[in-house]
């Protein structure tokens, strides 16, 4: 399978992605990295792989919406199967989401339909939870509302602040960010409703 990965910071998913897609028997490979910003970690990360980059910046265009007819058009002359975002800290608008509905995921720092939005951890922390995590997800036109692809848990500890419990959701979110886009890529999915279902055969 064809991953093309969006990123607009360190971009320690993206290379937890492309460790793992050194092993040909994953399934996937990253043909390419996009950034909505110039000078991520991410993209120099991608360049070191010698994967081709690409950097679409909101503010280079008259609009949001040229913006994301730009975007489009990079994502797809990679023909990814499925698009990740990584990190990628904008909201896509109408045309890509139609151009890849159902193709494009997003790692969330929470446990959705909990602290959704770029705080989640600080968010979780300071509402007193006790159990934090990470949710994988298909993305759709809302914030953080689209349909639950997979969900890794971990304790919130007394002495937590919003760094070690940043770090501990990341970790776990790596993790389960690799395991399920491998299986993605090796099994094949389609959505039903709310449910995501593996494997190829609609019945
Ligand atoms: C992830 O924790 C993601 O959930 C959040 O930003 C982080 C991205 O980290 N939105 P990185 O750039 O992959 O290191």
């Amino acid at each position: 399978a064809r991953l093309v990965v969006l990123v607009s910071g360190g971009g320690s998913n993206l290379s937890a992605l492309l460790e793992a897609t050194r092993d040909p028997v994953y399934g996937a490979q990253v043909v390419a990295v996009g950034a909505d910003r110039e000078g991520t970690g991410g993209v120099a990360a991608a360049q070191a792989a010698g994967i081709p980059t690409f950097v679409e910046r909101v503010g280079a265009y008259p609009s949001r919406e040229e913006w994301d007819s730009a975007l489009t058009a990079q994502v797809a002359a990679h023909e990814p199967d499925l698009v990740i975002s990584a990190g990628f800290l904008k909201l896509c608008g109408r045309q890509f989401l139609e151009r890849f509905d159902g193709r494009y995921v997003n790692t969330h720092n929470t446990l959705l339909p909990a602290f959704p939005g770029i705080h989640g951890p600080r968010d979780a922390l300071e509402y007193g939870v006790k159990l934090a995590g990470a949710t994988l997800f298909f993305v759709d036109a809302g914030i953080d509302t689209g349909v639950i692809l997979a969900q890794v848990a971990v304790p919130v500890l007394d002495d937590d602040d919003v760094e070690t419990l940043t770090e501990r959701i990341k970790v776990a979110e790596r993790a389960q960010l690799v395991e399920q886009v491998g299986r993605l890529a090796r099994e094949g999915w389609h959505i039903e409703g709310r449910r995501v279902r593996l494997g190829t055969d609609t019945a």
